[in-house]
């Protein structure tokens, strides 16, 4: 049977500077679903890559002394070194420079024109360079970028517009019979109530005032401004308008497009238009995620509170880097980073509960058994099987909250399995097993312990994978076929237990004071 696709894709972020969390962060949550369908036994593809046109880009590369051109080819190789770093699968990176994607969005242009969706105006407005975006008068907050605060200017130019207001019918319907089309609903709302339900405004496509970009079929003076360009990406990395559409053909439309709160206004109205108007299908979800925010509000390099993702890998390894993202973000709110909280989260999740939990067992089972045993499942008593369902109702609300896209909601349930295998160790006690020699009662004790990492290790394996498999190698569990999420409802597939001799601890305890300080220092660029 041919499996069930499912295309994932990250925002193509700017190459205007260095990648910073809130990056990795999206990067990563997508990186983590893909992972998870796969497991699930989807064929899933993930496309991620940058958005490198633009008069942003023009200007950071001229400032760096950089064509614009040489200054995106650097970045592009920083990008995949970090997602390389970070063990990030993705299954293309687009680049807007690509000679396919830059055809490809030339000929869409024209059948926006063929259509009869552009046509030639003038805009007048207030404009945010960083932002590159046009405000009206009222859009503003005391004269500055509603979005990033800072100076706009006023600015009329010649351009094309697209027709969105043609639309509008259109996409009311589609808000109306695809209730769950946008996530979380509160966004959706936002959007409806404030932007479509006003009426549209047609989109201003072009711009004279800069040219690294791709430029307007038959007005070559006319430049496309990022979000044809940009918006456009998802279905040319798949060959759209190409001579080879294959993938195309087989995975769009999306199942998951993630983006930050920021840009989901661009991706809740103008996308789902741009793709009516070329006649193609609407993806199931657009999801947008909150903030990543910082005791001083926003991150920014002048305020000197960035947090780049290199700095706390090289520190405090991938993995742990990935669960403090993905567990701290929430489904639906920003959330607010803290050195406190990353080392908090370090030492007693990943040290205490899981790395504990972990090695109490195997120095057990060592201690008790010589490292090796098998266990007779039918001397399970009451304390066993309330152990066992509560695992299976909690595997069951890790599944529901994954394939709801509830991420740091699915690992708190996964976190809940490793306090109570914890609790199961105070319930039996092991030790008193041992010294009054109830040795059959007390290898099933070890078998359910073993049993129970093994669940967690696979259920870890979308988002810690290193982790994972060192949990793995330290249990003896080899076979491909106990690793795997069907294994999950299994409670009885271990034959023999072999540990290894003597385990290792997978996080190290942090001293608080010293790492604090270390991610305070390396915030202010130390
Ligand atoms: O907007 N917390 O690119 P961009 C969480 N090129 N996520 C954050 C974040 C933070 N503090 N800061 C950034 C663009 N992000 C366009 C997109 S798509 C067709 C074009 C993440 O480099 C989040 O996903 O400004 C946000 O939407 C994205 O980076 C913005 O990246
Ligand atoms: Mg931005």
């Amino acid at each position: 049977m041919e499996k069930k696709t499912f295309y994932i894709t990250t925002p193509i972020y700017y190459p205007s500077g260095k990648f910073h969390i809130g990056t990795a962060y999206t990067t990563t949550l997508v990186d983590t679903i893909k992972k998870y369908k796969k497991m699930r036994g989807y064929d899933a593809y993930m496309l991620t890559g940058l958005d490198e046109h633009g008069q942003k880009i023009q200007e950071v590369a001229k400032k760096l002394g950089r064509t614009p051109k040489e200054h995106v080819d650097i970045m592009a190789e920083e990008a995949k070194k970090l997602w390389k770093l970070m063990e990030i699968e993705y299954d293309d990176f687009i680049r807007t420079t690509d000679e396919h994607h830059e055809k490809a969005v030339t000929k869409i242009v024209e059948k926006f024109i063929e259509n009869g969706d552009i046509y030639k105006g003038s805009y007048e407005g207030w404009y945010c360079m960083p932002c590159e975006t046009y405000y009206t008068e009222t859009q503003l907050i005391d004269g500055k970028c509603p979005e990033c605060n800072r100076e706009v200017k006023k600015m009329k130019e010649e351009s094309y517009f697209f027709n969105m207001k043609k639309y509008q019918d259109k996409l009311l319907k589609l808000y109306e019979e695809h209730p769950d089309f946008i996530l979380p609903e509160f966004r959706k709302n936002e959007i409806f109530s404030n932007f479509i339900k006003p009426g549209l405004e047609d989109l201003c496509i072009t711009r004279t005032t800069f040219d690294w970009g791709i430029k307007m079929p038959n007005d070559p003076k006319h430049v496309l401004y990022v979000w044809v360009d940009a918006l456009t990406n998802y279905i040319t990395a798949l060959g759209y308008m190409s001579d080879d559409d294959t993938l195309f053909k087989k995975y769009w439309p999306a199942q998951f497009q993630v983006v930050g709160k920021d840009i989901i206004r661009f991706h809740g109205i103008y996308w789902p238009i741009f793709l009516m108007s070329l006649g193609l299908e609407i993806p199931e979800h657009i999801y947008a995620h909150g903030y990543i925010v910082m005791k001083d509000g926003k991150m920014s390099k002048s305020k000197g509170n960035v947090i780049y993702p290199e700095n706390l890998i090289s520190r405090y390894g991938i993995d742990a880097t990935k669960y403090y993202l993905l567990r701290e973000l929430s489904f639906s709110q920003d959330s607010l980073f803290t050195p406190e909280g990353f080392v908090e989260r370090f030492n007693y999740d990943l040290c205490n509960d899981l790395g504990n939990l972990l090695n109490r067992t195997i120095g057990m089972i060592n201690k008790y058994f010589g490292g090796c045993l098998k266990a007779d499942l039918s001397v399970e008593k009451d304390i066993d099987k309330n152990m066992h369902n509560f695992i299976s109702e909690k595997i069951n609300l890790v599944e529901k909250n994954m394939d709801e896209y509830r991420i740091s909601d699915a690992i708190a349930e996964i976190w809940n399995i490793i306090a109570r295998t914890n609790k199961y160790i105070d319930e039996t006690s092991p030790w008193v097993l041992a010294k009054n020699e109830e040795k059959e009662y007390l290898s099933l004790v070890m078998y359910n312990l073993v049993d129970s990492l093994r669940k967690i290790a696979i259920l870890i394996m979308p988002f810690m994978k290193n982790t994972s498999n060192s949990m793995f190698n330290q249990l003896g569990i080899n076979d491909d076929k106990l690793k795997s999420w069907d294994s999950l409802y299994q409670n009885n597939c271990l034959k023999e237990i072999n540990v290894i001799e003597k385990g290792e601890p997978l996080f190290l305890r942090l001293d608080s004071d010293e790492e604090v300080q270390y991610i305070k220092d390396v915030m202010h660029g130390g």
